[in-house]
């Protein structure tokens, strides 16, 4: 089956159910909405069910939907919902799917995101399932690496920060893996990317490199991907305090970098990126989160089959 053919109704819940074909075909949907912007979405209905917070994620999917011409409803507080009352997720889904078209779905339970799209007939995407996965921010980031780098293959790119909590890491290394690019993972020891990850790369021969510092590397790659400490997932709070400034990305390391090099930063950021830095050249974390509208755009119209 072509890449063309098999988005109609398809859920987006990891990256990992997407081939190469797929992605790039998702990407340049994803350009031609930047240029031509049409309602086609018109009478369709999207569900946001937000059951941990966010600004990007359903924000832009929110705005994706309007501007293409559809409505948004749902709610970014678990608690005003029935859901407070005891009702169950797929219960919930199974309802919900007789309201609207399309829902995208935020929870903190890893795994949440497959189950809730086993009740729904509709499609169902994931904003984010836990620790696991955020495959929408995959695709709007290397959409940004591919618009500010010209290509991804070959690449060499960076992940700095919390490797063992941080979803979008876990989703991007896979897709980078597509795409031929060296990877350097930078973490302190207790947040190294999780093992299955690094053996999929060992088993996929993959090259890549593990580091404690960002200064070992910055002058070497075309990508450095920063990340916030996932303050909210460690079981032990006194372990957040040991590494949340483990990384501060300043202009003191940006001295000797490849003139391409590109900061991205799926954000929010809290400490890990001077303010400073927003001004060097190399900064490109908010142009990022605004691609987050094309690229979403481009996963509502393909799934509602507006576009093929
Ligand atoms: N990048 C991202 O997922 O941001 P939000 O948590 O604000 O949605």
């Amino acid at each position: 089956m072509g890449a063309k053919s098999s988005f109609l109704n398809k859920d987006i819940i990891s990256i990992n159910d997407f081939s190469k074909e797929e992605i790039i075909h998702i990407l340049q949907i994803a350009s031609l909405m930047e240029k031509n912007q049409k309602t086609i979405l018109q009478g369709k209905v999207l569900a946001t069910l937000f059951f941990e917070p966010s600004t990007r994620t359903r924000l832009s999917f929110e705005s994706a939907m309007s501007k293409l011409g559809g409505k948004v409803i749902g709610f970014r507080d678990p608690k005003v919902t029935s859901f407070s009352k005891g009702e169950s997720l797929w219960d919930a889904i199974k309802v919900i799917d007789g309201y609207v078209d399309v829902i995208v779905m935020r929870h903190p339970l890893e795994g949440s995101a497959r189950l809730a799209a086993e009740a729904a007939n509709i499609p169902l995407i994931n904003g984010g399932d836990g620790a696991n996965q955020h495959p929408t921010q995959t695709l709007l980031d290397l959409f940004t690496i591919k618009k500010s780098q010209g290509k991804i293959t070959g690449l060499k790119i960076a992940m700095a920060g919390d490797l063992k909590y941080g979803r979008t890491v876990h989703s991007l290394t896979h897709a980078l893996s597509l795409f031929n690019c060296k990877l350097y993972f930078v973490s302190p020891e207790s947040l190294k990317m999780p093992r299955h990850i690094i053996n999929e790369l060992e088993e996929k021969g993959i090259e890549f490199s593990e580091h404690k510092e960002v200064s070992e590397i910055i002058n070497e790659i075309d990508v450095l991907y920063a990340t916030r400490i996932q303050k909210e997932r460690f079981p032990d709070p006194a372990d957040y305090e040991k590494v949340k400034f483990a990384y501060v990305i300043d202009n003191s390391i940006l001295g000797k970098v490849k003139k391409n090099l590109k900061i991205m930063h799926p954000l929010p950021r809290v400490n890990e990126i001077d303010v400073n830095v927003d001004d060097s050249g190399h900064a490109y974390y908010f142009e990022q989160a605004h691609n987050g509208i094309p690229v979403r755009q481009a996963l509502l119209a393909l799934v509602l089959g507006k576009i093929k």
